[in-house]
């Protein structure tokens, strides 16, 4: 099922998302539908806050093609991070803007992995690496228009509001 995507400043995107405590048939299908909508958004990732589900579940893939890359982290965690790289980077939640936004090159993710039943490690570098930290900003309540100067940031709250609204 195809999920509306919340767009900015909507309020759910601003919250700390809670952790996942139960593993159950709810989350599964609601990874499923993140999927889903993540694909035909399209996108190459997208958090549950997205969906107004205030929870610590991300879906990526790097493809954004169905069923090449899946990955599902449940209380996803940077452990390890080095390297800095500046790339445009867009959201689903602000549709049509890019901003050049500096991250680390290579991360060290830690999360549960419903798909293996088990908590897993992953390096990422590379675009994959950029999704990760992406997405676990989203669970922060983090957006990219935060990795903003202030001044740009005001600028382009208001572009943001402007353009959204006649959408
Ligand atoms: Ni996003």
């Amino acid at each position: 099922m195809i999920l509306p995507i919340l767009t900015y400043p909507h309020p759910t995107l601003r919250q700390k998302a809670e952790i996942v405590k139960d593993v159950g048939k709810e989350i599964r299908k609601l990874a499923e539908n993140m999927a889903e909508t993540m694909y035909n958004a399209p996108g190459v990732g997208l958090a549950a806050p997205q969906i107004g589900q205030s929870l610590q579940l991300i879906v990526i893939d790097p493809t954004g093609q169905k069923a090449q890359g899946l990955m599902v982290l449940i209380n996803p965690k940077i452990v390890a991070a080095e390297g800095e790289v500046e790339e445009e980077e867009g959201c689903l939640s602000i549709p049509d803007f890019y901003f050049k936004i500096k991250r680390y090159s290579k991360v060290r993710v830690k999360g549960y992995d419903p798909l293996k039943e088990k908590t897993i490690e992953i390096e990422a570098d590379g675009l994959l690496a950029r999704i990760f930290q992406h997405e676990i900003d989203h669970l922060e309540g983090t957006l990219i228009i935060d990795h903003l100067g202030r001044v740009k940031r005001e600028l382009y709250h208001r572009r943001i509001l402007k353009h959204l609204k006649k959408k």
